[in-house]
């Protein structure tokens, strides 16, 4: 086992910043178990897909969701889907079936409707002026989840809000998410800023959850939906608040990580013309019969390695914690009841045994063969095991209609060339400029 002790964790610190540290320790531990000597906190770090394989699926049951971030995160997303037990196992089968592959074809047609109004909307501010990638990923995939998570119930200005809201509650909670070992009793900065968020956050959403229960109005197919008609282990509906923060830590999950990934797709391609080329032509051919539809996203076949690639590199869940119920083993490694792992796909996607070349974008990583080839824990953006994303597919088919559909009409200029920066998620040092014009063909 790799320790890294405190004095090379300032030095790095002060040399490359929180991410060039992260960096460091997973080049230097190349897959081995590696412990941070962070005082009384001393987090193992497990990036190798062996150990993956142990900690996320044979041996899950020992390490669950606990400790560090996920405490810090409890506050704002409470003990449904963001937690563990029977709260999350009751949520998580309501999401699991509401993202299911059959809603998806069910209301696929929506959802490509949304990618194409919002992509409408992002070539009409950004024909003029260029403008902030960041915020318009932003806008846009705020504009697609909005019916997914809500049905028709809030307007798409409430949605911006809403997450701005969580957001703002997000970064607050990131100096309790870096000090797990600070009790919550005790003030830190960000608390008023969190429980402001968390109280605009509540006027938003307690409302239309109680409008919707007084008019038996849960029938539709969108998330919400599925969260009001369902019951806990107890066979009770679920509690309003349950319902609430539930859909608070969809936005958490879903909402900035969509944007953020779309950025960096932006900022890569603008590095790889030919990358571009490549899929404008499948483009031209997939969707010359007309509009964005649902079917459309399966034969996007190299837009979708084109993601996959860009997700491999900009892992947004660069750190996912879980602490170790009993003692155990991880490999030759002992693992004390109570020990934090950190399992950082981030590091995982850049390990030179599975990755030859690892900075190197290249979407052909994803061709079929070299998939089968590899080790199947080498590549787990979404996660895996029984906490796999449940908004992974759905992401997918969003992605790649809107990186088809954009490119397909408009001549994409991108300015700024930024490196990522770690906070909840990687989002961009710096802007990324987009200016759209239609395609000269
Ligand atoms: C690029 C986009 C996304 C990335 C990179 C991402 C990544 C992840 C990861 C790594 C996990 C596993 C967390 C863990 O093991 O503790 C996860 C879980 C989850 N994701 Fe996503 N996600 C994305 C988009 C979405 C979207 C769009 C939704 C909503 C529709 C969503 C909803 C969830 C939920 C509810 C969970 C918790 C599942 C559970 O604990 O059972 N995600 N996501």
């Amino acid at each position: 086992m790799e320790a890294v002790p405190l004095h090379r964790i300032v030095g790095q610190l002060a040399r490359g910043g929180p991410l060039g540290l992260v960096e460091d320790v997973g080049r230097r531990a190349q897959g081995a178990v590696a412990r941070l000597e962070l005082g009384p906190f001393r987090p193992l770090l497990v990036t190798h897909p062996d150990h993956l394989q142990y900690v996320l699926r044979d041996g899950a049951e020992n390490y669950v969701r606990g400790a560090a971030m996920w405490d810090a995160l409890g506050r704002l997303t409470g003990s449904g889907i963001a937690g563990e037990g029977a709260g999350w196992l009751a949520s998580r089968d309501i999401l699991r079936r509401g993202m299911s592959g059959g809603y998806l074809q069910q209301s696929g047609a929506g959802i490509a409707a949304s990618v194409e109004q919002g992509v409408e909307e992002l070539a009409g501010l950004a024909r003029r002026q260029p403008v902030d990638a960041v915020v318009q990923m932003t806008r846009l995939v705020h504009r697609v989840i909005n019916p997914v998570f809500f049905g028709s119930r809030i307007s798409a200005e409430q949605c911006d809000r809403l997450g701005k809201d969580v957001a703002t509650a997000l970064g607050a909670l990131l100096w309790r998410m870096a000090m797990p070992i600070v009790p919550h009793r005790v003030p830190m900065p960000g608390d008023r800023a969190f429980l402001r968020a968390t109280r605009s956050i509540n006027a938003t959403l307690l409302p239309v959850i109680e409008a919707a229960r007084r008019e038996d109005d849960a029938g539709g197919t969108d998330l919400m939906s599925g969260l009001l008609r369902g019951s806990g282990a107890d066979g009770r509906p679920l509690s309003d608040e349950h319902v609430s923060q539930d859909i608070v830590a969809l936005f958490v999950a879903g909402s900035e990580s969509s944007a953020l990934t779309l950025t960096w797709a932006w900022a890569v391609l603008a590095r790889h013309p030919t990358v571009v080329a490549a899929i404008r032509e499948e483009a031209d051919q997939v969707l010359a019969d007309g509009p964005p539809r649902p079917e459309h996203a399966r034969k996007l076949a190299f837009t979708q390695q084109v993601m996959a690639e860009v997700m491999r590199l900009y892992s947004m869940a660069w750190a996912v914690p879980r602490v170790a119920r009993k003692d155990d083993h991880v490999g030759e490694v002992a693992v004390p009841a109570g020990t934090t792992l950190v399992i950082s796909p981030y590091l995982t996607h850049r390990l030179e045994e599975f990755w030859p070349d690892p900075l190197r974008f290249d979407p052909h990583r994803f061709d079929r063969p070299a998939v089968r080839a590899r080790h199947s824990m080498a590549y787990l953006p979404f996660g895996d095991g029984a906490h796999q994303c449940v908004g992974q597919a759905f992401f997918a088919m969003e992605s790649v209609l809107i990186l088809a559909t954009v490119l397909s009409r408009y001549d994409v200029h991108i300015s700024g060339d930024p490196r990522p920066r770690l906070a909840v998620a990687l989002p961009p040092r710096g802007r990324v400029d987009l200016t759209l014009t239609p395609r000269r063909r």
